[in-house]
């Protein structure tokens, strides 16, 4: 029979055989032996038994049967793509980061965009906050900026967040709800945990439930920082800023667009890039120095809080483009791993304790999903520089290391001594003076956690804040006990009344319950941004 170009064959039983022959190549085991039928097992007689004998359909069943891996603890539905960075002016006056060294370079980039609470399959729309995580394969090893769509953080101390998630993620008795923040566990712990009121307030705002992933901002959230060839250091935070500007859907469309498209966000990605309509984003920073963060109202430190844009302006340094989809989602989407840890010279952490921990934990996971510590290995995470270690074997190791030392130092001579130190152009820690008591302590500074809520809240069209106080209260709505709810509001209180009374009606609770008590007094002056709002912008 032919079926187009094709010739296809039957089979005794009627089957159908798509043959070799056109320029195809012959389907093979992964042994590489040609598969003659693969539309029959070997059998015992026409009717008779399966063998054992079969390893064409053993190896086919062993390889499917393991074809899924754990899914991210967290962000596990994303999206990536390809692309570049391209460095607009050398910074090399304050970081020597070789990307920032010289105009108009462009660095490799990929990126996956992810929400953060629902599972693998979960919708698109949900109301949450994005992930941002870009991996950029510089010249002088990976950095990856693991950033989110919004500014701050729900907690302070990486202490807190396997309770933050577990209270996020789906019920354990019942399973859902699978991706909304709408259930009594989340709100259970976002009212006993006044430290998360600001982020709230942007999880409530029309920022949770973005357009489209390319009329995103993104924000490294943490301070970082930048230090030159002197080794003077200045205090940074990242910010992606969206050439298209930002969009977002509202609820009612959002809801309908869960139904009817789940996949919307990785559609819209995938039909940009490929109609040439190529999403792009300007890097932004905030550049600061210890004068204005021992100035600054609060601790630097702390990730629930951001920096106005007011007081200090972004410096936009290059842009990151993504110009080239996939080939294949499995191998570089979901194998990717993006890790705090992983930073260049030139730049460097601070002591936000939220940042510390998560040091710890991309790499710790990603021992665990991707099978082994070897995934580094894999093109989507290797480096595209030089790379040398005596780092050796391993489950699934792919590198074929050479020479005859895996351990240093070693005297062997030439290549057969492998890699050495590089005093000169190695990873050095900034070093900054430390000293004090060994202590389970939280700064003081970190206790307001209320002003740049209501700043941000402020900081709102009437649009926008009519928005926030509509999600508060369905989403509050949805939880079952109505202390929980209550004591929400008493938290709303501290941000602005009017938005506590407006949740208070919508949940029909009668009289306003007493303000939670606040740990350290309001900064009453901090200004309304304009930044913070997505209609002015
Ligand atoms: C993913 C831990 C806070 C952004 C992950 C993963 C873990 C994790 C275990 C899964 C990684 C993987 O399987 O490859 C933590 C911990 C945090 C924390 C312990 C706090 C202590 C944050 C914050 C941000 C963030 C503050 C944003 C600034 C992301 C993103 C991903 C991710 C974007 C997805 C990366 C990807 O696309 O593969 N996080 N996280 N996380 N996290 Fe965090």
């Amino acid at each position: 029979v032919r079926y187009g170009e094709e010739e296809v064959r039957r089979g005794s039983g009627g089957e159908t055989h798509q043959v070799t022959g056109g320029g195809r190549p012959p389907l093979t085991t992964r042994q590489g032996i040609v598969v003659a039928d693969d539309q029959n097992s070997l059998r015992a007689g026409d009717r008779g038994p399966a063998l054992l004998e079969d390893f064409h359909l053993r190896e086919k069943l062993f390889h499917f049967d393991h074809e899924r891996i754990p899914e991210r603890v967290v962000h596990a539905r994303g999206y990536g793509a390809h692309g570049f960075f391209e460095t607009y002016e050398s910074l090399a006056d304050i970081t020597s980061a070789d990307l920032f060294q010289r105009a108009g370079e462009r660095t490799p980039a990929f990126v996956r965009f992810s929400t953060v609470a629902g599972n693998k399959g979960s919708a698109d729309l949900a109301r949450d906050v994005r992930g941002f995580a870009v991996k950029l394969y510089t010249q002088a090893g990976n950095w990856d900026l693991v950033g989110n769509n919004m500014p701050v953080f729900f907690i302070q101390d990486a202490l807190k967040f396997p309770d933050l998630v577990h209270a996020a993620k789906q019920e354990p008795d019942r399973g859902f709800p699978q991706a909304q923040t709408a259930h009594d566990n989340f709100w259970d712990f976002a009212s006993l945990m006044p430290e998360s009121t600001h982020m709230l307030l942007w999880a409530m705002s029309d920022r949770a439930i973005p357009r489209s992933l390319r009329f995103m901002e993104g924000f490294g959230v943490h301070t970082f920082r930048l230090v030159n060839a002197d080794g003077r250091s200045t205090y940074v935070k990242f910010h992606w800023k969206p050439k298209a500007g930002m969009q977002s859907v509202v609820w009612n469309e959002a809801v309908k667009l869960i139904g009817a498209d789940p996949d919307f966000h990785r559609r819209d990605l995938w039909d940009a890039i490929g109609a040439g309509d190529l999403p792009e984003w300007e890097l932004g920073l905030q550049l600061f120095d210890d004068d204005f963060a021992d100035a600054f109202p609060f601790d630097v430190l702390d990730p629930t809080k951001l920096i106005p844009e007011e007081d200090v302006p972004i410096r936009r340094v290059g842009r990151l483009v993504l110009d080239r989809v996939v080939d294949n989602f499995f191998a570089e989407t979901e194998q990717v791993a993006f890790c705090t840890q992983n930073i260049v010279p030139g730049i460097d952490f601070t002591n936000d304790p939220l940042l510390q921990g998560r040091n710890f934990s991309y790499l710790d996971t990603q021992l665990k999903r991707l099978g082994g510590p070897n995934f580094t290995q894999l093109p989507i995470n290797a480096p595209k520089c030089p790379m040398a270690t005596f780092q050796r074997d391993g489950h699934m190791a792919t590198d074929v290391p050479t020479g005859r030392a895996n351990y240093e130092p070693n005297s062997w001579p030439g290549e057969e001594g492998g890699p050495r130190e590089d005093p000169e152009h190695g990873f050095r820690s900034h070093a900054e003076a430390v000293a004090g008591e060994k202590r389970r302590v939280r700064a003081e500074l970190f206790a307001d956690h209320y002003s740049q809520a209501r700043q941000f809240y402020l900081s709102q069209t009437e649009v926008e804040q009519a928005h926030i106080a509509a999600a508060f209260t369905f989403e509050l709505s949805k939880v079952e006990r109505v202390d929980i709810r209550r004591r929400m509001v008493a938290g709303l209180r501290n941000v602005d009344e009017g938005l506590a009374q407006q949740v208070c009606d919508g949940l029909g609770l009668g009289e306003l319950p007493e303000a939670l008590p606040a740990a350290r007094a309001r900064v009453d002056d901090l200004k309304p941004s304009p930044a913070l709002s997505l209609l002015r912008n």
